[in-house]
């Protein structure tokens, strides 16, 4: 328990300066892996993501090579169909995005599920094959509001 906490703290400390050392390292299970999902999920990161966001370099928004292994599924389909939503949820990660980007990403809430798995695909796709370690948020600053 102890030791538990300790290395939460010292984890914490450590990732404003050093890099963050994901916790899934094993591709997850349920991301579609053939080319023509990945091929058609490409085309729709560049038509609908790619104007805010890479994968290895800032953007607009953050980088989003290795998210798909800090976040599950759920989470990663909840965040991009209503981001505010998470933000007021009063979720850190989520929170320490917003701070540092100043601005919260669109809803994409038309796009059905399938598709937004299929726009993921590639991400986790590639965070194997280049092995892209996940964007280190600063979680320190506290949260100055609780709403929602
Ligand atoms: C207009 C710019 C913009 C567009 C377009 C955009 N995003 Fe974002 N995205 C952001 C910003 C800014 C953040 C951080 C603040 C927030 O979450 O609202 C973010 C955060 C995220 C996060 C959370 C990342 C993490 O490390 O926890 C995910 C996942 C994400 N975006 C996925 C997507 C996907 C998928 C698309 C395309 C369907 C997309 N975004 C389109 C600006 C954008």
């Amino acid at each position: 328990m102890v030791a538990l906490w300790a290395v939460a703290a010292a984890g914490f400390v450590a990732e404003a300066s050093a890099p963050f050392t994901p916790q899934l390292l094993s591709p997850p299970p349920y991301y579609p892996r053939d080319e023509a999902t990945l091929a058609q999920g490409r085309t729709l990161f560049a038509q609908l993501c790619a104007g805010c966001h890479v994968l290895d370099r800032d953007g607009l928004g953050s980088p989003l090579g290795g998210v798909t292994r800090v976040l599950t599924q759920v989470e990663l389909l909840r965040h991009t169909h209503n981001p505010v939503a998470v933000i007021k949820s009063g979720n850190r990660r989520a929170n320490a995005l917003f701070r540092r980007y100043q601005v919260a990403m669109p809803s994409f809430d038309f796009l059905p599920e399938e598709q937004l798995v299929g726009i993921l695909a590639p991400i986790e796709s590639e965070t194997e094959n280049f092995k892209l370690t996940p964007f280190a948020v600063d979680l320190t600053p506290p949260i100055e509001k609780r709403s929602g």
